[in-house]
């Protein structure tokens, strides 16, 4: 299973973590991949100076709105992707 961990620690609370992850949860029902990617909140990351930080499969990424997320996760989830 792959994880997406969206950090709600205060930096990236104040930043808007709970809408990147919202965001990414309509997303992860949106394409019907509960049973394949795991969303969930997360400690800090130790990217605070960054936009709210994502890890997905262990790498971090700067999110820092629901475009963002939304274009992240197309890139990394699509099934319509080309091989
Ligand atoms: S608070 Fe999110 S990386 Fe530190």
């Amino acid at each position: 299973m792959r994880t997406i961990e969206v950090c709600l620690g205060s930096s990236c609370f104040l930043k808007g973590a709970y809408a990147v992850l919202d965001t990414f949860v309509a997303l992860q029902r949106q394409h019907g991949l509960e049973d394949d990617v795991r969303v969930a909140g997360a400690f800090c990351q130790e990217h605070c100076r960054e936009g709210v930080s994502v890890a997905v499969d262990g790498t971090i990424y700067s999110v820092p709105d629901k475009d963002t997320a939304r274009a992240l996760f197309t890139r990394l989830f699509s099934t319509e992707s080309t091989p």
